[in-house]
């Protein structure tokens, strides 16, 4: 029965044969030329990507003007990038480029520097520093109602409390900007919250150690 009429399956197999040429010659025209060049995707896509124009400064597009020897930066902060803090700071950069291009010897250059400054800096402390479940042991955390309870700054609810006690740049308590608590100190607070990081690598030395 199968055998009946053998021009069908001649047919058949024809249709067959042209849908697979059909296949392969549409697979190849539609197949972008660097695909499967790494792996099972375009491989151009990487260089796409890699040229996109980049959304957010680097630490490197503010240290190319800022010298962190200059600025303090210590040790425990100096892998903290600066747009933690300063924000995004393009229009700064885009605007001291500039007049970087334009500059005369000799005449110290200005640049806009709206929104460099943070005007709350608590808030942007504690989202790295509050104490958090799940956030590595070995991270310097402080409970915020405690940590004020213990060093009680002159001003604890202004937003900018944290500068009270630490330099921003090299926030190593034992460098502790002028004022504030000193007599507090010796009241040995309850060495509750196993600290982790006993001796803190013995207070780095300020950098620089200028006025
Ligand atoms: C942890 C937050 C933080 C980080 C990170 C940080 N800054 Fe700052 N920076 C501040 C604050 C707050 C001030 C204001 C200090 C003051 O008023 O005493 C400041 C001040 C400055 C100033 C003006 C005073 C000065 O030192 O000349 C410059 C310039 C500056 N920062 C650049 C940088 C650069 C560049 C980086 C990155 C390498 C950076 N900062 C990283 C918080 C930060
Ligand atoms: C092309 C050089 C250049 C680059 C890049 C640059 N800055 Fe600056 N920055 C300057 C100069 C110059 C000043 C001082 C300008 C003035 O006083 O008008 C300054 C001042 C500042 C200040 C002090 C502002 C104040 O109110 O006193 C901060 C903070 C700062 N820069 C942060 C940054 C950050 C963050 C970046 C990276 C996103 C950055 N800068 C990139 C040149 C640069
Ligand atoms: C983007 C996250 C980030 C922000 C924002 C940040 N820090 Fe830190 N801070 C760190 C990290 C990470 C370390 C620990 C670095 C290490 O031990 O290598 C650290 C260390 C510290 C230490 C311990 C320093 C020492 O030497 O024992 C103090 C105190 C501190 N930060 C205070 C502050 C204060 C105050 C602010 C706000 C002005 C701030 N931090 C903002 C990430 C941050
Ligand atoms: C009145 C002074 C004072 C103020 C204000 C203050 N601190 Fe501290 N901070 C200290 C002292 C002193 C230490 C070291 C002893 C200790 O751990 O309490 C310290 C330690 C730290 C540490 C290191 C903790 C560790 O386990 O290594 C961090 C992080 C920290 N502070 C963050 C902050 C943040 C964020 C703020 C603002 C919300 C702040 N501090 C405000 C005095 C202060």
């Amino acid at each position: 029965m199968f055998s009946r009429d053998t021009l069908h399956l001649w047919i058949l197999a024809g249709a067959l044969a042209l849908v697979g040429v059909g296949f392969f010659t549409v697979r190849s025209l539609t197949i972008p030329p660097s695909f499967g060049q790494f792996g099972h995707f375009r491989g151009a896509a990487l260089e796409t990507a890699a040229n996109k124009e980049r959304k957010l400064t680097t630490r490197g597009d503010c240290t190319a003007c800022h010298d962190t020897l200059k600025h303090e930066m210590g040790k425990s902060h100096e892998r903290v990038h600066c747009i933690e803090c300063h924000g995004d700071g393009k229009a700064h950069m885009t605007s001291c480029k500039d007049a970087k291009a334009a500059a005369k010897p000799g005449v110290a250059l200005t640049c806009d520097k709206t929104d460099l400054m943070p005007t709350n800096i608590k808030d942007i402390c504690l989202h790295c520093h509050q104490d958090t479940i799940g956030r590595a042991k070995k991270h310097p955390q402080i409970k915020f109602d405690e940590h004020m309870k213990d060093n009680d700054p002159k001003d604890p609810k202004s937003p900018m409390v944290c500068m009270q006690c630490h330099i921003p740049h090299d926030p190593d308590p034992s460098n502790e900007p002028d004022g504030a608590k000193e007599d507090k100190d010796d009241e040995a607070k309850p060495a509750e919250a196993a600290t982790p990081t006993a001796a803190p690598a013995a207070a780095t030395p300020a950098v620089g150690g200028a006025e």
